[in-house]
């Protein structure tokens, strides 16, 4: 994870940079919200702020824009990222379960970060290896034909310890 002033640093660069472009046009807001999260993970709440002003929006307005599209993320991702592909393949073979079960675990809905900052949650579309579905990529690795066993191996390989992985409600694997 990136240091605080580092993240405050580039939080600036980005607002200078846009100060610099000049005014920009609403149609040009996703794209560079895009750019944003693709430079440091998410899109932060003082990045909104000041382009709001840049692209002649209300503030309002740059907020319901970056929580309406589900590919932005208005806090810092976690450490690791858990992202199970929901991809058509993935999705029969049951992706959505094992969704549910990171979840359950984690105790954070798909989109979250948990308390302690380690993991993300995030749901995707085909990741390209379809007959491993279901298929979880965590950080970069794919971890193919994933099951409940497995997605508690995954988390217990990732240093979460099993007390730590009650379920807050009945399950079956
Ligand atoms: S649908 Fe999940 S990898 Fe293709």
């Amino acid at each position: 994870m990136r240091e605080t002033g580092e993240k405050e640093a580039s939080v600036r660069a980005i607002i200078e940079e846009l100060c610099v472009d000049g005014r920009k046009k609403p149609r040009e807001l996703i794209p560079f919200l895009q750019k944003v999260q693709a430079r440091l993970g998410y899109v932060p709440a003082e990045v909104l702020r000041e382009a709001a002003g840049v692209f002649g929006v209300p503030e309002v307005e740059m907020y319901a824009v970056a929580t309406f599209y589900h590919q932005f993320r208005l806090q810092p991702p976690g450490e690791h990222r858990i992202k199970v592909c929901l991809g058509t393949a993935c999705h029969l073979m049951g992706g959505q379960r094992i969704l549910d079960w990171f979840g359950r675990r984690l105790d954070v809905r798909e989109g979250q970060t948990t308390a302690d900052g380690k993991f993300t949650l995030e749901r995707v579309a085909c990741v390209g290896c379809c007959a491993l579905a279901p298929v979880v990529v965590v950080d970069e690795k794919v971890e193919g034909k994933v099951s409940p066993t497995r997605a508690d191996g995954i988390l217990l390989s990732l240093g979460v310890k099993p007390e730590a992985m009650k379920p807050k409600q009945p399950e079956s694997a």
